[in-house]
């Protein structure tokens, strides 16, 4: 008997009776397809052309690659063609864009990351796509209505481009599950239906570099990560999520703190941090930034970056112990 495809199971968890229930498992469909088609790019990039850089740079003054550019475009063509979200917020686009075709769209944001791991793009070295779903307040005039927290996500994932293609999510309806791209029918299949993530893990994801321009408190986690443990191992690909499946899979903690030069870091709350916070949450696991829940913070604006701590739930409870002990020490 083969495993269940993405689409039988997506049937067999959506509300038959709920237009809202129906829209949520379209939407996850459409991001599923998003990410077999930028999967198949990725596959391809080297016989496409489609190596290097843009030659232009992003909100976050980075280096367009043409792999980011494609994704991205993947995300707006789908959903501007079916109309089922209300807004887009994507890390290649400066500001949110309107695609929504009804009423109920309009209660819906989806964040995504296009290809996550960019430095890994022309070296081949696994890359993902990342999105987060949130509900947005009925009937809200306010002007800052898609600057919500993580607690407002109902459905969050990941597709990520390795040897193997996964994707990833968690919704209202389900636990978190794990799927495999099975490419002799083009279909993703079921291989873990309720993902828990390992509560305890000697495995530690930092950019070590950065030691020299992190705070003190931050020097004493990463050292005590280092040396203060009973066993201790790194393991940083440069990819948020595949440091984060890796992670989910065998437990382990990311991080990427603040610095002297920039004090909230470089991952962005709103389509990286929170749905993998999010999921690691759902998945038994915590994420904070040193000093409050991911999934508390709400964004100051869509490209809001904050400090990450995300992973197992022991080890993560040790460095929120650091942080807060340092804290009390300062007042
Ligand atoms: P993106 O490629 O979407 O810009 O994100 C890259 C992020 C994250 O995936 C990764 O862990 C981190 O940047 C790596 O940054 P450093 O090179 O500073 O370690
Ligand atoms: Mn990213
Ligand atoms: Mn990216």
């Amino acid at each position: 008997m083969k495993r269940t495809t993405l689409s039988q199971f997506i049937n067999s968890v959506t509300d038959d009776s709920s237009k809202d229930s129906h829209r949520i498992s379209d939407i996850i469909m459409t991001i599923a397809l998003a990410g077999k088609m930028i999967s198949r790019q990725v596959r391809e990039v080297w016989l496409d052309g489609m190596v290097g850089e843009t030659g232009t740079t992003n909100v976050h003054g980075e280096q367009v690659k043409k792999l980011d550019d494609f994704a991205n475009e993947v995300f707006v063509e789908l959903f501007r063609r079916n109309g089922l979200v209300g807004t887009l917020i994507s890390e290649e686009m400066g500001a949110p864009v309107h695609v929504g075709s009804d009423d109920l769209a309009e209660e819906f944001l989806l964040t995504y990351d296009p290809l996550d791991g960019s430095s890994n793009i022309d070296v081949n070295v696994t890359i993902g796509s990342i999105f987060g779903l949130y509900r947005l307040p009925k009937d809200s005039s306010a002007e800052d209505v898609l600057l919500q927290p993580g607690s407002s996500l109902i459905a969050c994932g990941y597709a990520l481009y390795g040897p193997a293609t996964n994707f990833v999510f968690w919704s209202e309806h389900t636990s978190v599950c794990c799927f495999i791209l099975d490419m002799s029918i083009g279909e993703f299949r079921l291989t873990d239906r309720d993902m828990k993530i390992p509560e305890n893990s000697e495995i530690y994801s930092v950019n070590d570099a950065h030691y020299p321009k992190w705070d003190s408190a931050t020097q004493e986690v990463v050292d005590y990560l280092r040396t203060g443990r009973k066993e201790s191992a790194t393991r940083y690909i440069g990819s948020l999520v595949g440091d984060f499946h890796r992670n989910m899979l065998k437990g382990g903690v990311y991080l990427y703190p603040g610095t002297v030069d920039s004090p909230t870091g470089k991952i962005r709350l709103m389509y990286e941090a929170a749905p993998l916070a999010r999921l690691a949450v759902e998945a038994g696991g915590k994420a904070t930034d040193g000093y409050q829940s991911l999934l508390d913070i709400v964004p100051e604006s869509p490209h809001h970056t904050c400090p990450t701590v995300i992973g197992s739930s022991k080890v993560v409870d040790e460095i929120i112990e650091i942080y807060s002990k340092n804290h009390t020490n300062k007042k």
